[in-house]
């Protein structure tokens, strides 16, 4: 998976006098079935969230509230989507580094992810990322 495999997905978005609504629903807005949700927030002034990268694990990130940066990297280029509207979020797919930085004040971030959690599946070390990135391509060779 490369930086150009993430894409920003707009969700439906019914305006009404009494607000607005969006849904997510299993792969039609985004392109996997959802088995867990977790939401960040509450990041004090200029911490970082992430900073690993799954192996398998695919991501759907929405700015529920407020804004932040997701940056993601491939181990030869890097992306980065701000992200401000709750009815627009970025696609993740497994095998990419990612980091959230600049959390504005009250922002909420809903991720939305196609496994359960399971510590295995990450990679915490940006070298080892990368030496598994080389060894994965050297295998489709
Ligand atoms: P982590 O994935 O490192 O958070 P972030 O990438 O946002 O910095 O998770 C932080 C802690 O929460 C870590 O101890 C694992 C735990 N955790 C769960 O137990 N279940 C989950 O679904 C997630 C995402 C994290």
């Amino acid at each position: 998976m490369l930086v150009t495999d993430c894409t920003v997905l707009d969700l439906p978005k019914l305006a009404d006098g009494r607000g607005n609504l969006s849904i997510i629903e299993d792969n039609r807005q985004i392109p996997f079935a959802i088995k867990r949700a977790y939401w960040i927030y509450d990041v004090p002034g200029g911490d970082e969230r992430g900073g690993h990268a799954y192996r398998r694990n695919q991501e759907f990130i929405v700015a529920l509230s407020g804004s932040f940066d997701v940056v993601i990297r491939d181990g030869q280029d890097e992306r980065v989507f701000s992200l401000n509207r709750s009815y627009k979020g970025v696609y993740v797919p497994g095998g990419l580094w990612r980091v959230m930085r600049n959390f504005s004040t009250n922002s909420v971030a809903l991720i939305l992810a196609s496994e359960e959690y399971d510590e295995g599946d990450y990679i915490m070390d940006f070298d080892e990322f990368k030496q598994w990135k080389a060894d994965e391509a050297a295998d489709r060779i």
